[in-house]
């Protein structure tokens, strides 16, 4: 099941956070982040644990997907699906934006299988000289 994240989550979080970035738990200060309302994390637990998350931020007509992650001996099964469905259900914006790294074939695969369109690329955005690309949704 996909829930809000919970204090006692944080660790598991910055765990799997490290398949974003090796300094995930510094960069993205998410006990600080929870604090702002328009920040939410949510969580896909089974059996007690939590397998995966997705961080967001709501800034009115837009819900802006900041991270995604799941555990690596459970990839590919359909959670990192369901965690940003649960987005999709619960957003009250009109559509979702996120910017992935051109590399990052699974998250480009997970997105356009979600529904997201490429509208914009950043050149050279990311260190060695990696595009961004921005993709959005309509809810
Ligand atoms: C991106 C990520 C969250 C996908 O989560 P997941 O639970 O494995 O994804 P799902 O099982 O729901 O797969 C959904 C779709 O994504 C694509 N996909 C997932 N893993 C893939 C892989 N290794 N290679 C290619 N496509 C992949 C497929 O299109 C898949 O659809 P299908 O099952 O119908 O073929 C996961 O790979 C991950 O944690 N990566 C490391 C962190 C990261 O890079 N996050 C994104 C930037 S913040």
């Amino acid at each position: 099941m996909v829930r809000e994240a919970l204090n006692q989550d944080f660790n598991r979080i910055n765990e799997i956070g490290l398949l974003i970035k090796e300094n995930f738990s510094t960069v993205y200060k998410i006990e600080e982040d929870l604090k702002n309302d328009y920040v939410h994390i949510y969580v896909y637990e089974e059996d007690n644990k939590v397998l995966g998350f997705i961080q967001i931020e709501n800034h009115f007509e837009i819900t802006d997907i900041i991270n995604i992650a799941v555990d690596k001996d459970y990839q590919g099964k359909g959670i990192g699906k369901k965690l940003i469905q649960y987005v999709i259900d619960n957003t009250e914006a009109d559509k979702l934006m996120l910017e992935v790294k051109a590399n990052n074939d699974s998250a480009i695969n997970l997105y356009k299988a979600m529904g997201f369109n490429q509208i914009h690329i950043r050149p050279n955005y990311y260190e060695g000289n990696i595009d961004a690309l921005i993709m959005e949704r309509s809810i």
